[in-house]
């Protein structure tokens, strides 16, 4: 059994508390967040408020980050040099040069890997396995992320908000879709972005996002994203071939032929116990995790594939600065 334990007590937390309390792989040890309130969220194990004490103490074997993002990567360097391996929340960090910082850590034997959940859904699983049987040739993609996040959310975590805090909006709401975007029309090569300021929250980061990303073999894919709709629409993803064209959303792939005809493919089981937009694969992703630790495998999200979709990130909001086409950084 793995011993693990968890640093950050906030909002996604629960999914990851759901998911260890059931593992057959690991228990619950030690939880630690700053604010001594949130001991109520995990009564079944010890609760630290300084996160060195926890690792020095507990000589956990799996540490989650569930934290605001500038501190993904001191807190999964700390732990690292605590023995321990990590499986972070996303993004992997603010930027690709504060991601890369994890490249190579002190203990490299350790594993870190990054939550980016939406690869573990039937719909993704299938669409790639469907694009390498059949040797699809991908000519774009969409990708469109229609939310609403209002004052009361940026307020609830200040961090949110801010450049050096969250990094922006596209690191926080659109990395999932922009990850699954570069998976399916990658390598990516460059883009012409705008982030965008569409409505009067009183935050740093932009609300809204648009972009034109350019992959390799000349693939295109529009993405398109804000957080000033009224409701949460389900994120879209289109992946256009030469035969056909491939959508998820709503939980649903379907292949639209040149003919017309639209067929489902593969649905993904609707998350009814937490909120849907966080799909319903972190228990197979954190599953997965453990596996691959206790079978030293690397069948994981690793560091390099996280700073995939920051190199993006970064690129769109360079290029959203300098009014110009930005070329991949790394
Ligand atoms: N994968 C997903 O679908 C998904 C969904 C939502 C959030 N997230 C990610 O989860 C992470 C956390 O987001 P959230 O909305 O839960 O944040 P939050 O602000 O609700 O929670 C963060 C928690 O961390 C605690 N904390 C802050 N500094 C700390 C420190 N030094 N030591 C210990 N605890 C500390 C805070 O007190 C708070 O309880 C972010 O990376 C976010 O992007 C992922």
């Amino acid at each position: 059994m793995l011993r693990v334990g968890i640093i950050g007590l906030g909002t996604i937390s629960a999914v990851h508390l759901a998911v260890i309390r059931k593992s057959a792989q690991a228990e619950l040890v030690a939880a630690c967040d700053i604010d001594a309130s949130k001991a109520a969220d995990a009564p079944d194990c010890h609760f630290y408020q300084d996160v060195e004490e926890m690792l020095s103490q507990e000589k956990l074997d799996v540490v989650h980050l569930c934290l605001p993002h500038y501190l993904h990567v001191p807190m999964a360097l700390l732990a690292n040099r605590y023995h321990c391996h990590v499986l972070t929340e996303k993004p992997l960090g603010l930027s690709v040069a504060d991601g890369e910082r994890l490249v190579h850590p002190e203990n490299p034997e350790y594993k870190i890997a990054v939550c980016f959940q939406n690869r573990f859904n039937q719909t993704t699983i299938k669409l790639q396995n469907i694009l390498a049987e059949t040797q699809a040739h991908v000519i774009g993609g969409k990708g469109l992320v229609i939310w609403n996040r209002g004052q009361d959310y940026y307020d609830a975590s200040p961090w949110r908000g801010t450049i050096v805090g969250s990094g922006g909006t596209l690191s926080n709401q659109s990395i999932h879709t922009i990850d699954l975007l570069q998976l399916f029309c990658g390598p990516f090569v460059d883009c012409r972005a705008q982030l965008l300021h569409l409505t009067d929250m009183k935050i740093e980061v932009e609300d809204s996002s648009v972009a034109n990303l350019h992959f390799q073999n000349n693939v295109r894919a529009y993405f398109n994203s804000t957080n000033s709709y009224v409701t949460d629409s389900s994120v879209e993803l289109e992946i256009v071939t030469t035969d056909s064209k491939f959508e998820i959303r709503d939980g649903e792939l379907t292949e639209t032929l040149k003919d017309g005809e639209c067929r489902l493919l593969a649905s993904d089981m609707p998350n009814t116990e937490f909120k849907s937009y966080y799909g319903s694969s972190h228990g197979r992703l954190i599953e997965a995790f453990y596996q691959s630790i206790l079978e030293n495998t690397s069948d994981y999200i690793s560091v390099p594939e996280a700073l995939k979709s920051l190199a993006i990130i970064d690129a769109m909001v360079q290029s959203s600065e300098d009014k110009d086409t930005v070329n991949v950084t790394r």
